[in-house]
């Protein structure tokens, strides 16, 4: 059957959000950030700084703590490299199509999808009863960010796969409900390559996290040089030097955890690390390592505090943004309208 359905044939795009809560890592820069720059060359690229999101949480952040948070994720997509003149940067929350378009698709997602999102369980935790509408509907606002502009591509990490999934779902069914073939694009995720999922330095088994209550499980971008290496010298290993081969690092999650990070920063494989290091102990490694995480982020923090320190420059860029962004999703909402139906004068 789908194989009679035309699919979308329209031009490929790539979106993609982060949300304006805690101070970035370096897995939200392996993960999302640097695959953002090497999209912008290549593709029509939209990023966005998902400040609705940032309210199923914590609904009230305090006078002005929301705009700045959300001035700091810009700052940091420009600090990574995101140019303004080639991809669009811009706050969720000054496109009102977002917000239009989850009502529409909260009336074709089903509670039985939303209800099997692992994401919403972690985040809800025990008490599901006192979590918000607005946690449990997150990831219909993630689809409507995507679909409002028909993006194609969705550069991510690995903890949003289902939510992908999900917009797949949405999508397709609006297609077929409405009779639209190939109005929306089913979005896919770009998860593949290295730092895809970075771990905690403090526990191999858990994802590096802005949540995480140890400063001393993540690297952040505002760290300061000493404050890395320190990081990364108190980083959790195991008493073996490191391996020869990439299948004996498979049960050593820390040891796989220090080398992935190493080959993602220095543009190597996990192989090219152990082809020079294994044999020797974290002694030799944990330094090494550190050179080639300050070296990388140096850069990055310094631009980080240049964009900062002038946030008339940081607003101009989110209000350039805003308009490009409005200015696609504008004609995709009047379209959607028009399928379900909606009165407007003729
Ligand atoms: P968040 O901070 O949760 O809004 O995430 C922003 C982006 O960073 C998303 O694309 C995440 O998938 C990605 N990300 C977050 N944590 C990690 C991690 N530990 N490793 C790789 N990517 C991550
Ligand atoms: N849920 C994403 C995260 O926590 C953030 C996000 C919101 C997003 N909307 C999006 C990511 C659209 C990609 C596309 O990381």
């Amino acid at each position: 059957m789908t194989d009679e359905t035309p699919s979308y044939s329209g031009p490929e795009r790539v979106f993609s959000g982060v949300q304006p809560t805690g101070n970035l890592h370096l897995g939200n820069y392996l993960g999302a950030l640097v695959k953002f720059v090497r999209l912008q060359d290549t593709h029509d690229c939209i990023f966005c700084v998902v400040d609705q999101h940032a309210i199923t949480v914590d609904l009230n952040h305090g006078p002005g703590a929301l705009m700045d948070q959300t001035r700091q994720i810009a700052a940091a997509f420009l600090a990574a490299g995101v140019d303004p003149d080639k991809a669009i940067v811009f706050a969720q929350s000054s496109v009102r199509a977002h917000s239009e378009l989850t009502w529409y698709f909260n009336c074709v997602a089903r509670m039985g999808w939303l209800e099997r999102m692992t994401q919403f369980k972690e985040k809800a935790g025990k008490d599901k009863e006192r979590a918000s509408v607005g946690i449990f509907d997150y990831p219909v606002l993630q689809a409507a960010d995507i679909l409002v502009y028909k993006a194609t591509h969705v550069p991510v990490g690995e903890d949003q796969k289902q939510h992908l999934e999900l917009s797949r779902d949405i999508a397709d069914r609006f297609n077929r409900e409405f009779d639209a073939p190939g109005f929306f694009p089913l979005p896919e995720p770009l998860i593949q390559g290295p730092g895809a999922r970075i771990m905690s330095l403090k526990d191999g088994f858990k994802k590096m996290s802005k949540s995480d209550p140890s400063d001393l499980s993540r690297i952040n971008l505002t760290d300061d040089a000493d404050t890395m290496a320190r990081k990364i010298k108190k980083a959790k290993t195991d008493p073996e030097p490191l391996p020869a081969t990439v299948d004996e690092l498979q049960d050593r999650v820390e040891a796989r955890n220090l080398v992935g990070i190493y080959a993602a920063l220095a543009g190597k494989t996990d192989q090219d690390v152990l082809d020079e290091f294994g044999g020797q102990g974290f002694g030799a490694f944990k330094p090494a390592l550190s050179e080639v995480v300050v070296e990388s982020l140096a850069p990055v923090t310094q631009s980080y505090k240049d964009w900062l320190a002038d946030p008339a420059a940081i607003d101009a860029v989110l209000a350039k943004g805003a308009e490009k962004a409005d200015e696609i999703a504008a004609p995709v909402i009047a379209e959607v309208r028009d399928i379900i139906g909606f009165w407007r004068k003729s």
